[in-house]
């Protein structure tokens, strides 16, 4: 399968600020790839040099074989770009900002498409309504909207589900998924690592403007030596340090805790437990097999690879 997105030995300089440090990275037709990092590591970045808002300083870029600097025009047609302070015509209604768009496109039935996408958008209630009228969540629909009004390829989203209510967040999710089932590639920005695993095939790490770790969900699990994952769930803040014997990974709290790769059966293993807590007065309250999941996976590596804790990831689930 051909690459849609191709990022070769990228680098970008701010002056002496290293950005973007000599990053590869290759996306199949179809994949959804995700990029997750802490605030300053360079997401937004790579997406502004991926659709030729700003120039590397170094390296190639190619968008379905064709080189970004010498064919941008085609490449504008082909790709749909959401930024989060991109602009909307406040002044002008919702069906007039795809509208322009669609006439830009030089789009055949620019008022059909324009709403058509009102209707995708579930917008069609407000579409004569000026803009500055909206929500934020109703702005990022029309700007998703805007982004999809000529049909592209690839989708570039930058965090595009930042400060969404949930059910607007649902909505935009369920889009990207159904945009994908349809063919499209899509390459987007999240701090949401439950996100990350719930829509991409791939993701990559990036930190300081390098990448860290990368692969699927799967793979990253298994570079982080995750298996037979049990999180006991204690009626007390316990310490880890107790668990020598174990393999414990970092945790949200102190009465909850993962063990790793645990090889007894359960009923030895929460023997084992009980061994070591009977001094302490703290008792099992639950204790549950779990599937290891990229939050696990990236607490780990980051945690070996960096020495901190990878705090600064969120996740919408709890
Ligand atoms: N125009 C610019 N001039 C100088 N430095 C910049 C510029 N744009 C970004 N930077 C710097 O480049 C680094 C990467 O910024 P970038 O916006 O790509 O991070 P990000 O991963 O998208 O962060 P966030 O999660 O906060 O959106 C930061 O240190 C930032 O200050
Ligand atoms: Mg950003």
């Amino acid at each position: 399968m051909q690459s849609a997105i191709e990022m070769k030995a990228i680098t970008k300089k701010y002056g002496e600020l290293i950005a973007v440090d000599n990053i590869s990275i290759s996306v199949k037709e179809g994949e959804i790839f995700g990029l997750l990092g802490p605030n300053g590591a360079g997401k937004s970045t790579i997406l502004k040099m991926l659709c030729g808002l700003i120039e590397p300083s170094s390296g190639q870029i190619l968008i379905r074989n064709l080189d970004l600097k010498k064919y941008q025009k085609r490449i504008k047609r082909i790709i749909g770009v959401v930024f989060e302070n991109q602009n909307l015509y406040e002044n002008l209604s919702g069906f007039y900002n795809l509208y322009l768009f669609a006439q830009l496109y030089g789009l055949p039935q620019p008022k059909q498409s324009a709403e058509n996408m009102l209707k995708l958008m579930k917008l069609e209630d407000r579409a004569n309504e000026n803009v500055y009228k909206y929500s934020k969540g109703m702005k990022q629909k029309l700007l998703i909207g805007r982004a999809l009004i000529h049909d592209p390829e690839v989708l570039f989203l930058d965090e595009p589900t930042v400060g969404l209510d949930p059910q607007t967040d649902q909505f935009v999710r369920r889009l990207i998924s159904n945009l994908n089932n349809r063919g499209k590639t899509i390459f987007i920005t999240t701090h949401y690592l439950d996100e990350a695993e719930i829509l991409c095939n791939r993701i990559a790490i990036l930190h300081h403007g390098k990448i860290t770790a990368s692969g699927s969900t799967e793979q990253l699990c298994s570079e982080a030596s995750l298996e037979n994952l049990y999180r006991v769930c204690f009626s007390a803040r316990i310490n880890p340090k107790q668990f020598s014997s174990f393999s414990v990974l970092e945790n949200e709290s102190c009465d909850v805790l993962t063990f790793n790769k645990v090889s007894t059966d359960i009923v030895s293993f929460i023997g084992s437990l009980n061994d070591i807590i009977k001094e302490s007065g703290v008792e099992i309250k639950t204790i549950e097999k779990v599937r290891p999941s990229l939050q696990e996976a990236f607490m780990k590596i980051i945690g070996e690879r960096h020495n901190e804790e990878y705090f600064v990831l969120n996740t919408k689930r709890n």
